[in-house]
């Protein structure tokens, strides 16, 4: 069934569109248990790559057979997705029968349902350069028929300045997280970049995060199972068999890059970007790093 493109429209403040409103009672009453992990992120900032890992880290040695028969958005549901004749994301989430059950969710802070702070579950929130994060949502909303059309490249990267992005503003995503985890201690907040240059290191930084002594040989086997090309040529992970996704239109794995933004953005559209970037970001600690 071919869906329609959805309107974005105002949900409580952030832009939406109904795919992800249209079951919130379920998602704002959904039951966390003590174990579950959450995958937090703005979208195209990583999200399958590091649900992709912390699946690896924790069932591959017990379950290996599920590395090669169900895809990555079946083991690690999408909490707020909602679209006709496919179980809801809270459906999923609720006949996992793995444990602990892997979430991903691209909720803004304040709307991340209330069981997961009282049962006080570890979050794993990865972050995204503003530039490159554009970039890649540009290209996903030309291939994903759930999105709403993307338009030109010019009117895209001006709706995201102005925050008319699907999920809402990047600026008030990345330091909505950043400052819950101020206060809530149980947030890991990453970064793709550091994923790009070390991927070794934020491997070990996540075990001893979630308390895993995953062995060296293990580590070094996941190293190599989530590299770019190899996510790639799986069909596990690459979603060439999601029918959401148009892939004559791009690839969902298309270059995994840092600073690809260089060629998208014009030298006016950079100074315009920083600008509105430097008063959007005064008030955070939070630093991004949009080359290596
Ligand atoms: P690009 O469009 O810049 O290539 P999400 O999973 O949140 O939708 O993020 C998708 C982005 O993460 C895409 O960025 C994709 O290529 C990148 N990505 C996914 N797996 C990756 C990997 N193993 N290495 C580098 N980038 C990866």
């Amino acid at each position: 069934m071919e869906l329609p493109r959805p309107e974005l429209f105002d949900f409580h403040g952030v832009s939406m569109t109904h795919y992800f409103t249209d079951n919130w009672e379920n998602v704002q009453n959904f039951q966390a248990r003590p174990d579950d992990i959450v995958v937090a992120t703005y979208p195209k900032a990583g999200t399958t790559w590091v649900s992709y890992i912390l699946d690896l880290l924790y069932f591959r040695q017990t379950l290996p057979e599920r590395e090669t028969t169900i895809p990555i958005y079946d083991r690690v549901p999408f909490l707020e997705l909602i679209i006709p004749l496919e179980p809801s994301g809270t459906d999923k989430a609720n006949t996992l029968t793995t444990s602990p059950r892997i979430i991903k969710t691209h909720l803004p802070v304040q709307f991340i349902p209330k069981s997961f702070w009282e049962q006080n579950c570890k979050i794993i929130y990865c972050a995204r350069n503003a530039k490159d994060n554009v970039v890649s949502y540009f290209h996903f909303d030309r291939m994903e028929k759930i999105q709403p059309k993307p338009g030109d490249w010019s009117s895209f990267l001006q709706r995201f300045t102005e925050g008319k992005m699907v999920f809402g503003s990047w600026h008030e995503h990345v330091c909505g997280w950043w400052e819950k985890k101020q206060a809530y201690s149980k947030i890991h907040y990453m970064f793709f970049e550091d994923l790009v240059e070390d991927t070794g290191h934020e491997l070990k930084r996540l075990c001893s995060f979630l308390g895993l002594s995953t062995s060296e040989a293990e580590k070094e086997r996941i190293k190599r199972d989530v590299q770019f090309d190899v996510m790639k040529a799986n069909p596990m992970t690459n979603l060439t068999d999601d029918c959401t996704l148009d892939f004559s239109v791009s690839q969902f794995l298309r270059k995994g890059k840092v600073g690809d933004w260089k060629n998208h953005f014009t030298v006016a559209q950079n100074e315009q970007f920083d600008e509105d970037y430097k008063q959007k970001m005064k008030n955070t600690t939070l630093q991004f790093r949009a080359e290596l």
